[in-house]
């Protein structure tokens, strides 16, 4: 029987474990292609056209289900038209605190918007109504971030959407319990562009391990649901 995007993901706020008392429990929703790149242009350019309408109307159903939303500072100066629904607290991450303030990320609810930085990070321009959460020296410390997060900002549920680098940093600490995952049919080539989650390889015994825990097609696309598997998401 063929499903349509309106069957997909209407339970995910209930089916989401309780967080931890330190930190949300937290998903990742990304697309990518065949062969698993997940720009559609250059590294930093906008990504919109790498999924279908299918991909957007499941990823709009996760944000919903989150109370949160996290992405790294690359992902949001690659386009100014990134936009959420109007209940979801906006985090986005910088070192250079070289952000976009003339975007839909910051111009829809500046009092929904948080600047997650570090304690040396230089800041100009951003909304008063938004808040920032230094934690960190050299980069934001993820542990003391996401304790933040769920104590100071009270999120229980968030979804990080990229971009690679950010998401490779929560998953080598175990901060990922969900990831999605989009394959579009389509295959890119290429050396060097960004996949799912970068950073320094694992070891080969020490990758992470996710079961498969939902599988749905639509047309020539798959959505694929993976929970990290271990300590407290056996
Ligand atoms: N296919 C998909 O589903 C998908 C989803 C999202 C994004 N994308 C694409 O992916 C590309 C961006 O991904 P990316 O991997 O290059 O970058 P990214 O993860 O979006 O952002 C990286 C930036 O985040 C900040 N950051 C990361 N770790 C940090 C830390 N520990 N402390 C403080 N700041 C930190 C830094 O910002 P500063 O440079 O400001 O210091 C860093 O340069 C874009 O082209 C975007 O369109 C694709």
């Amino acid at each position: 029987m063929s499903v349509t995007a309106a069957d997909i993901y209407n339970r995910l706020a209930e089916e989401w474990a309780p967080a931890p008392d330190d930190r949300p429990y937290t998903a990742i929703n990304m697309v990518a292609t065949i062969d698993g790149k997940t720009v559609s242009g250059a590294r930093g350019e906008p990504v919109q056209d790498l999924g279908s309408s299918n991909d957007h109307q499941l990823m709009r159903k996760i944000e919903n289900a989150a109370q949160a939303v996290l992405i790294g500072a690359a992902s949001q100066r690659s386009s100014k038209a990134i936009s959420y629904p109007a209940h979801l607290l906006r985090i986005v991450a910088t070192r250079s605190g070289n952000l976009d303030y003339d975007s839909r990320f910051f111009r829809d609810d500046p009092s929904r918007c948080v600047v997650l930085c570090t304690e040396h990070t230089v800041l100009n321009g951003v909304p008063p109504q938004a808040a920032v959460l230094r934690c960190g020296e050299a980069g934001v410390d993820w542990k003391s971030a996401m304790l933040a997060v769920r104590e100071s900002l009270g999120v229980s549920r968030l979804l990080v959407e990229g971009g690679s680098d950010v998401n490779g940093q929560l998953i080598r600490l175990n901060f990922a319990d969900e990831l999605f995952l989009t394959v579009a049919p389509k295959v890119r080539l290429g050396t060097g562009l960004p996949t799912y989650a970068d950073g320094a390889p694992l070891e080969r015994h020490a990758m992470k391990m996710f079961n498969l825990i939902e599988i749905n097609r639509i047309g020539d696309e798959v959505f694929l649901r993976y929970r990290r598997k271990g300590d407290d998401c056996t």
